[in-house]
């Protein structure tokens, strides 16, 4: 079979674990030269060079110019019984290009941590509460009466209120922010044309085809970090950074760029995010860059059926978030994303980890369902499917408790 021939196959996704095949993985303390990294000043020094190989290779360059922004308190009402305060700000780049904010913080004066994420469908699904306007762009979501021809209806309000469990991070002393992934490019292969790699092209200096949609979003996710950073009751240097499946991946790829993230969650982020992709398991390469042409750079897709070229895996990107807390966290039923491949990735993290005297995952076991294992780097696989659940957000909290100190 040539590889023309396998892809042009219809797609039948291995989901079994003797046809995996094997790989060797690159070493991300292993430099071009074969010399080896043994100390963090020298990992430091080269990680630019991983950086530039996914930017080359996969998610496109980072614009690196920092925009102005102007931001624009929209509204601010007391929420759960006075205990939160529900904030709507518009935020606009250069004049030219608004997106829609919602936090919700504790209801006082102190500096808090909070947690930052991407929502897939618009503000509005994560809470009931009217005063959230209804998000007019395109979304991914598609659920009959929620949403009509990929546009949010009064109904959407709320749906995916359990992917944000405000109330739970509130009573742990946290609080929360996100936006809407559509408001930075909308998710589909002409998204770009009015997302911020079209309309801020110019001030951002890159030309549309240099980077991707995981490449918007996660500069999105970066220009959030400016943003809270003149929020008075924001904790900018406990921002803990997290992220459901394509939403996960934008997420690492953000943390990889920007040190700023004190620590990051990657929630089922599969093929593409912290899924080992030499692994022949779930989606694929192929598969991926067909369905989602728009996530990566075109030339992405010449690695399809070659991943063993691939100059890296993702356990490299996993590695450049350390030293910092990171969790990986897959669901049993969810084997499109490869739980066995997430858990490999973060495995993967430990010889860089070390250079920082930071324990890794700390076993090459796989556990067991509903039981985290690590430290630093931490792995779950829970029951259940692909969602980003109450049990998952019960972990998170307890991570960032025990780490963004
Ligand atoms: C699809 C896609 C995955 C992605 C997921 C999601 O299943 O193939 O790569 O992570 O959608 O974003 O929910």
């Amino acid at each position: 079979w040539s590889i023309m021939a396998q892809a042009q196959q219809p797609f039948v996704a291995n989901m079994d674990e003797s046809k995996v095949g094997n790989f060797t993985l690159p070493n991300p303390l292993q430099k071009p030269d074969g010399s080896i990294i043994k100390n963090k000043k020298d990992w430091e020094k080269h990680r630019g060079y991983w950086l530039a190989q996914f930017q080359q290779t996969m998610y496109g360059k980072m614009p690196e110019k920092k925009l102005k922004q102007s931001s624009q308190l929209v509204s601010r009402t007391e929420i759960l019984g006075g205990k939160a305060i529900q904030y709507i700000w518009t935020i606009t780049f250069e004049g030219k290009h608004s997106i829609s904010v919602l936090g919700v913080l504790p209801n006082k004066s102190a500096k808090v941590p909070v947690f930052l994420g991407l929502n897939f469908c618009g503000n509005q699904t994560t809470n009931t509460d009217k005063r959230i306007p209804i998000f007019e762009k395109y979304v991914v979501c598609n659920e009959a009466t929620q949403f009509k021809n990929n546009l949010g209806q009064a109904e959407s309000r709320g749906a995916q209120a359990s992917r944000w469990q405000f109330e739970k991070l509130i009573d742990a002393g946290y609080g929360s922010i996100t936006v809407a992934c559509g408001d930075f490019e909308e998710d589909l292969p002409t998204g770009y044309q009015n997302g911020i790699r079209t309309t801020l092209a110019d001030q951002l200096g890159l030309k549309t085809e240099e980077w991707s949609a995981i490449g918007a979003w996660a500069w999105g996710l970066s220009s959030m970090v400016d943003f809270l950073e003149t929020i008075p009751q924001v904790d900018a240097q406990k921002i803990i950074l997290h992220g459901h499946s394509r939403l996960g991946k934008a997420a690492l790829w953000a943390a990889a760029n920007d040190q700023r993230f004190a620590a990051i969650i990657s929630n089922e982020s599969g093929e593409g995010g912290a899924a080992l992709t030499r692994r022949n398991y779930g989606e694929n390469l192929w598969r991926i860059t067909n369905s989602f042409p728009h996530w990566f750079l075109k030339s992405y897709q010449h690695y399809a059926y070659k991943e063993n070229e691939l100059p890296f895996d993702q356990h490299i990107l996993l590695s450049l978030l350390a030293p910092r807390p990171l969790y990986v966290a897959s669901a049993m039923g969810d084997q499109w994303s490869d739980p066995k491949g997430e858990f490999l990735g973060a495995q993967n993290t430990e010889a860089v980890y070390q250079l920082y005297r930071k324990p890794g995952l700390g076993t090459v076991a796989f556990p067991g369902l509903n039981a985290p294992v690590g430290k630093q780097v931490r792995y779950h696989i829970r029951e259940g499917k692909h969602d980003m659940t109450l049990y998952d957000w019960e972990q998170y909290i307890k991570f960032a408790r025990e780490l963004v100190k």
